[in-house]
């Protein structure tokens, strides 16, 4: 008898049929419980390394390291079914060279069993992308802004603003594409040129902060939950759980220390003998 799972989860070949079709809908998760939450809603559940600011309290995500997304990865696993769930390549684990690049995915892959990694670049990383993908590792490109990238950047500036500078996006968007990603993050550019980027390839482009003509959007869970202090402009808050939260450890906290509680229904009785 097989042992395999009957649930088919979404795979990298399935989002990338996408291009041009309904809107992709992707959000981050790095944990179990809201990536379950996720996974009822979402195609796409990615395990980001904005962890590196959203768990761990990191100013950048340069910090990040392997074993912190292979943790994550997998808990994430565990906790969805359905959707397709990419992790993120962290800074430092894939720019030396394709083979240590092939080394870090397929431990990503092995170690957490999802279904794709992402990585940022986009000309500067075609040939890493082509070696990956020609070895059995489905990935996502990040282009635009790439936040790994913040100490030579200087700033997270919003890119392609001024005439003349969308040059490099766009050989940055073809050559992620003929490299052989099944999809492309596009993060924080012109609204007309994350448009252009989406017209001009032929693989799913997945905006954040570029356009609503992108095949889909991302946003990190807890800016769009309203958990962030100082989201991106970017961002739309769906939500304001952080008053919610705050009021409930207010609560527990005064309740406790005015022994409310637990009550009589939070502790054990003796049995009967
Ligand atoms: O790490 C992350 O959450 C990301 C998204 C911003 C796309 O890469």
């Amino acid at each position: 008898m097989s042992v395999q799972s009957t649930i088919r989860r979404k795979t990298a070949p399935d989002i990338r049929a996408r291009k041009g079709g309904d809107p992709i809908v992707m959000l981050t998760s790095y944990h179990a419980h809201t990536a379950s939450l996720v996974d009822r809603y979402c195609d796409v559940i990615l395990v980001g390394d904005s962890l590196g600011n959203v768990m761990h309290g990191f100013e950048t995500t340069v910090p990040v390291t392997l074993e912190m997304m292979i943790l994550q990865g997998h808990a994430v696993m565990r906790g969805s079914q359905h959707a397709l769930v990419v992790v993120d390549m962290p800074f430092g684990s894939y720019e030396a060279s394709k083979e240590q690049a092939f080394h870090s995915a397929a431990r990503i892959l092995k170690e957490t069993h999802c279904g794709a990694v992402k990585l940022e670049g986009g000309v500067r990383m075609a040939e890493t992308i082509a070696f990956l993908t020609q070895r059995g590792i489905p990935v996502m490109g990040h282009i635009g802004l790439t936040p790994q990238s913040i100490n030579t950047l200087g700033s997270f500036r919003a890119q392609g603003r001024e005439e003349g500078s969308w040059e490099p996006i766009e050989a940055d968007a073809r050559a992620v594409a003929e490299a052989g990603a099944f999809s492309v993050v596009v993060e924080a550019v012109a609204e007309p040129l994350g448009r252009k980027v989406t017209e001009i390839i032929p693989i799913p482009t997945i905006g954040i902060g570029a356009s609503a003509a992108c095949d889909g959007q991302v946003l990190v869970l807890e800016d769009m939950l309203g958990l962030s202090p100082k989201p991106p402009k970017f961002v739309k808050r769906y939500g304001e759980l952080g008053p919610g939260i705050e009021a409930a450890i207010k609560g527990y906290a005064e309740e406790v220390r005015s022994r409310a509680f637990p009550g009589p229904e939070h502790v054990y009785g003796m049995k009967k003998s």
